[in-house]
């Protein structure tokens, strides 16, 4: 079965053609992050416009790499929530609309739930069942149990801010371009991470993140070691960094953010001793300090984590997902009425 994907959730347009949720037969991405590294974050209007100009040229790739015609296409995927509205209206509107000018089958497909299938792509083993997933994105920090193929339960899930957002922010307290997560994992090798102790964050579920704090906290700590007062502006404490420190506060704040990550999944694996196998995924799966820590500190599962090209959005996941929806029996979308807001929740 050959899927025909589409992602626009946030900053990439995406179209991929996926061969039995496994194996990549072609996967476009363009990326606005040169667009937004001016910015220092995403504006959601002009990313939308930015996948109007984009997504056919996107679509008309994905054919031509993989060598396929419509007449090849089985189903058509599409990220339906959650994301950037108008980014969203985008993918969504371009599926439908080729769903029912080909008559093909329009899967509407979670984004949280295509970055766990992420790890079926192009991989020699599947991950098994039950698994533990650590969805670490810009967007949500989540761990997720997984009975079966298509079947979720939300165990933990941030309080506040997320992972990847707070790896941002602290970046741009350092001055490091967007997005900061590959700038803090680059500049981190540089530092020292027991430079400066940062506090983990307690949440009434012990299972649950909050990372808001963190990123105060290394505010504090960055205008305690430059001596300003906590009224100075953040955007002004760049200036005042040396070098080294800039790199100490990155490991620092990435050995503790790892440390966190790490510290739930372990409580999680405690709680759910049956599982078979972890799961990493979303935008900071790909970071290389976390997966070290985590093949060092937990030798008795197999860890699954998605390549490093699939661990940002994508298509290719999006057809991963549709694909085991679909053998799962999920019916599809009426491409006439698809709703992209309230979300498909993951429950
Ligand atoms: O999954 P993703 O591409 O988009 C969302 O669905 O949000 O995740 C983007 C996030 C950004 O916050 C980015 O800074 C972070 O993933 N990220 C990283 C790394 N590469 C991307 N964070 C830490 N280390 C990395 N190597
Ligand atoms: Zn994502």
């Amino acid at each position: 079965m050959k899927i025909l994907s589409i992602e626009s959730s946030c900053d990439e347009t995406a179209a991929a053609i996926v061969e039995n949720g496994v194996k990549i037969l072609s996967n476009v991405v363009v990326s606005q992050i040169d667009i937004f590294a001016a910015y220092g974050g995403v504006i959601p209007e002009v990313a939308a416009r930015s996948h109007l100009e984009a997504i056919t040229p996107v679509i008309d790739k994905a054919f031509s790499d993989a060598h396929c015609s419509w007449d090849d296409i089985d189903a058509i995927a599409v990220t339906s929530a959650p994301g950037l509205l108008g980014s969203l209206l985008i993918g969504t509107l371009t599926a439908r609309t080729l769903a029912i000018l080909h008559k093909k089958p329009l899967y509407a497909v979670h984004h949280l739930k295509s970055h766990i299938y992420s790890n079926w792509l192009e991989s020699d083993n599947s991950p098994s069942f039950p698994l533990l997933s650590l969805v670490i994105s810009g967007g949500h920090t989540q761990i997720l149990y997984m009975p079966a193929h298509n079947s979720f339960k939300i165990i933990g899930t941030t309080n506040d801010d997320a992972i990847g957002e707070c790896f941002d922010k602290v970046a741009k307290i350092l001055g490091l371009p967007y997005p900061g997560g590959p700038a803090i994992n680059k500049l981190a090798k540089l530092g020292d991470p027991e430079k400066y102790p940062l506090p983990h964050p307690k949440t009434e579920n012990p299972l649950d993140f909050s990372f808001s704090g963190l990123k105060t906290a290394v505010l504090r700590a960055v205008q305690k070691e430059v001596g300003v007062p906590i009224s100075h502006p953040s955007s002004d404490l760049k200036n005042l960094l040396t070098d080294q420190q800039k790199a100490d506060f990155a490991a620092s704040f990435e050995k503790t953010a790892i440390d966190i990550l790490l510290e739930k999944l372990k409580a999680a694996l405690n709680e759910h001793q049956e599982v078979k196998s972890i799961c990493f995924a979303g935008g900071v799966s790909a970071n290389a300090a976390l997966r070290s820590k985590a093949s060092e500190s937990i030798h008795n599962l197999p860890l699954f984590f998605p390549s490093p090209s699939l661990s940002g959005d994508n298509a290719a996941m999006v057809g991963a997902a549709a694909y085991f929806e679909i053998i799962s029996g999920v019916q599809p979308t009426d491409p006439y009425s698809l709703n992209i807001y309230p979300r498909i929740a993951i429950s």
